[in-house]
């Protein structure tokens, strides 16, 4: 059946090893720097609120389910992106051991799942841009401020700001990968030294008494909660997709997905127990900028000025990272024939796929322009939930298939460990709404259309025979 043919993983492997593709640039620095500009963004400083109203100070443990979700997750990814470090994620990998419909429908969910990130995270950017601005006594006319209907009693029309933010970082991505690492590397230390001024400050002022009653809407809510700020962990997978442009992706890729992953769990469940400690958790209900605002209410309104600039460059480097993640897998699936050749030229100056990199930002920039997404987040994660779930089963296949293909690093425990990366993803998604299922199903249902419809009979393996 061609549906389950399968690509060669000795012929992957030698490919991504010849002169003329993607430049290797990149060390384990990079990756985790990479990991953590991908990982802390939207999640931490907007999605909290919502997560501190719906589970309470329990937040605490809904950080803790979903990074332990992630955690599993994450040792799977790293034992395949050391085994088959080719550019595309686990859409390369799936290709290797599930066969192609499978492999074409992680690939198409991944589209959606940074596509619909970066979207997500530009609206978010826009946001705190403009509370910035309005700081400087600068306002926006409404109509650019926002994507139709996306405040209540005000008319929108386009959100000018996230189009911006999206074009700006597609022309840095687009001019070469060498310059948007040094750039984000930079970003991110200044993120990071900003949460880490928040702990700073901010455990100062906690009063123990508002962790009182600390799971006040029981275990459920804990989930629900979860299952929201799981957002907050997206991004560690996206390292994988740069495998090709890897300097020593065997030991490299494994230093950035779990380093970068780990330093975030950590910095999550600090900030959100000092958050609700600062806060009664109640009064985080309709406020977008929850970090922030617990250190007004503590009084250190300038610590909060550098939270909202950090929060600026934090959701940069989000998009950057996504948006680049996204590239690299069309890439790949225009290499198999699946897509249009056209996506995956590489520019002869820039050694970057700059045409796919300029077509999908523009796509998901007016995305976040025009479409109020703050509900998509949801789907953002139900993709990424199903892709850890897959990646999941992939590492428990290649392991009977293939016991002989070397593997710089290797899942403990296997098959407990993917089956609990399984077991908690499923999990998670049982919380997530009814909305997000039907939507997801939608997508699924066109990518099935387009494999059946162009795809399946423009695969170069169809092709090979
Ligand atoms: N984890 C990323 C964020 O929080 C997607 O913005």
């Amino acid at each position: 059946m061609s549906i389950f043919r399968t690509k060669n993983l000795d012929a992957m492997l030698a490919a991504g090893a010849k002169p003329g593709g993607l430049k290797k640039v990149l060390g384990p620095t990079d990756l985790v720097l990479m990991g953590i500009g991908a990982i802390v963004g939207t999640g931490i400083f907007v999605l909290t609120g919502t997560g501190a109203v719906t589970a309470g100070p329990a937040l605490t443990i809904s950080f803790v389910v979903a990074a332990l979700a992630c955690c599993f997750a994450a040792l799977c990814y790293a034992e395949f992106a050391s085994t088959v470090p080719v550019a595309g994620s686990i859409y390369t990998y799936s290709y290797a051991t599930l066969g192609e419909l499978v492999a074409w429908m992680i690939g198409w969910d991944l589209l959606l799942e940074y596509g619909l990130a970066t979207s997500t995270v530009a609206v978010g950017w826009s946001g705190y841009f403009q509370s910035l601005l309005a700081g400087f006594g600068i306002t926006l006319p409404a109509a650019l401020s926002a994507a139709p209907g996306a405040r209540e009693g005000v008319e929108t029309f386009f959100n000018l700001p996230a189009f911006l933010i999206m074009m700006v970082l597609t022309g840095m991505l687009s001019l070469g990968m060498r310059e948007s690492a040094r750039a984000n590397n930079v970003m991110v230390v200044i993120k990071i030294a900003v949460v880490l001024l928040f702990i700073a400050v901010g455990v100062g002022h906690v009063k123990p008494d508002n962790w009182q009653p600390f799971m006040p809407f029981g275990a459920g809510s804990v989930m629900s909660a979860a299952a929201l700020v799981f957002f907050a962990f997206i991004g560690f997978d996206a390292v994988t997709s740069a495998a090709e442009e890897v300097k020593n992706p065997a030991r490299d890729l494994p230093i950035g997905i779990i380093g970068s992953l780990a330093v975030c769990a950590i910095l999550y469940v600090v900030v959100a127990a000092i958050m609700t400690g600062i806060v009664p958790y109640m009064d985080f209900k309709g406020v977008d900028h929850p970090v922030s605002l617990a250190l007004q209410v503590a009084g250190e309104d300038w610590v909060a000025g550098f939270v909202d600039l950090a929060a600026i460059l934090g959701m940069s480097t989000v998009i950057l990272v996504m948006a680049y993640g996204q590239t690299r897998i069309l890439f790949a699936m225009s290499r198999d024939g699946l897509l249009p050749a056209k996506l995956s030229t590489v520019h002869p100056k820039y050694g970057t796929p700059f045409f796919a990199t300029w077509l999908v930002g523009i796509i998901f920039g007016l995305i976040a322009a025009v479409v109020p997404l703050n509900v998509l987040a949801e789907l953002v994660n139900i993709g990424t939930l199903a892709a850890f779930t897959l990646v999941s089963i992939a590492v428990i296949v290649l392991r009977k298939k293939r016991p002989d293909l070397p593997r710089a690093f290797r899942c403990p425990a296997v098959p407990l460990v993917p089956i609990l990366a399984i077991i908690f993803c499923v999990a998670l998604m049982s919380f997530l709404s009814w909305h997000t299922w039907l939507a997801f199903g939608i997508w699924l249902a066109i990518g099935v259309a387009v494999y059946f419809g162009y795809a399946r009979q423009r695969s170069l393996l169809n092709k090979a025979g």
